[in-house]
């Protein structure tokens, strides 16, 4: 059965009163457990009431299958959707991809009022998540939130706001995909975000001086999320260790850490990130062919015992 898909939007007080409407069709079915989640801080957990038969622990699920059928179904939206979703929608676009609870996308909001952030999340619960917290705080209202598989949807997400010349996206300036995969385990790396029709997209859509920020704390995806973009034509890798070093730079490019950077980063683990921009260079034909081919060699490469 086709399953309704929920688009959760967030930024003005309208919109966030329509979230509050927000619709059943997205919640946990009821044979679907919820799994061990992340710790929150106290004042961003949503008072609910606790039901003494299961853990506290259990009101978020860590991950789902985005190969599932359920989530590969398309989501509609209007060709306004994004007017309506931001005060001064004309302002510079940053694109969140896997949004979690959205406390990256709102911190990124609060600090930067002259841009407006989409936080793109594919976790009903978590889209719910974020949005109460955003009521909780009464905004800000340049950040959003919508519910969508990246992989199936992140172009028809940015469509509606493309220049019909180019098919660019002029107000997009910067696109995040930090720690965006729960799928890390060998045997689930099919379900991970990075792939060729993800890249193709960013490229098509992102103008010249856009750029890209890929982060994650699992050498294996961030090499694998660095080779993707390597593989594909009209990016320049940012650097800043001259060329001499592993080639991963040493800070946040935004100066926001992520929730998961935050945890990571006290547990005293290595965080690996890099930055592409977007350099003048057409989208190539084969970019889809190409960087799914990149990405399939590395996993060849991580069946070995001794990879190179
Ligand atoms: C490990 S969390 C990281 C969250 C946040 N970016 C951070 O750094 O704290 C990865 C998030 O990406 C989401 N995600 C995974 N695959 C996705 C997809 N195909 N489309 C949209 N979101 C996805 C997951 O549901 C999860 O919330």
């Amino acid at each position: 059965m086709q399953r309704m898909r929920c688009l959760a939007l967030a930024t003005t007080l309208t919109t966030v009163r329509r979230a509050a409407a927000w619709s059943s069709a997205c919640a946990p079915g009821p044979g679907r457990p919820a799994v061990r989640r992340a710790a929150t801080s106290s004042a961003d957990s949503p008072a609910a009431p606790h039901d003494p038969s299961k853990p506290r622990s259990s009101r978020l699920r860590q991950h789902l299958n985005p190969l599932s059928q359920r989530w590969r179904t398309p989501i509609v939206l209007a060709h306004d959707y994004y007017d309506k979703m931001f005060a001064a929608p004309e302002h510079p676009l940053w694109l969140d991809i896997g949004s979690a609870k959205g406390g990256f996308a709102i911190d990124v909001a609060t600090a930067r009022g002259e841009i407006n952030i989409l936080g793109l999340e594919i976790r009903p619960e978590a889209v719910k998540f974020a949005l109460d917290r955003l009521a909780r705080r009464g905004g800000p209202p340049n950040v959003a939130f919508l519910q969508c598989n990246a992989n199936v949807d992140l172009d028809s997400t940015l469509a509606p706001l493309a220049d019909a010349a180019t098919g660019e996206v002029p107000r997009l300036e910067r696109v995040l995909l930090q720690f965006p995969d729960p799928h890390f385990k060998r045997r689930h790396r099919k379900r991970r975000v990075i792939d060729g029709l993800l890249v193709h997209t960013v490229a098509a859509r992102l103008p010249q001086g856009g750029d890209i920020c890929l982060t994650s704390d699992i050498l294996e995806v961030a090499v694998e999320l660095r080779a993707a973009f390597r593989a594909a034509k009209g990016f320049n890798e940012m650097r800043d260790d001259g060329g001499s070093g592993a080639g991963w730079l040493a800070a946040n490019t935004v100066g926001v850490p992520t929730e998961r950077e935050v945890a990571v980063e006290n547990n005293g683990l290595p965080v690996y990130r890099c930055r592409f921009v977007r350099n003048g260079e057409p989208v190539a034909a084969d970019t889809i062919a190409v960087v799914d081919q990149a990405i399939t060699d590395l996993r060849r490469f991580e069946k070995s015992p001794n990879p190179p």
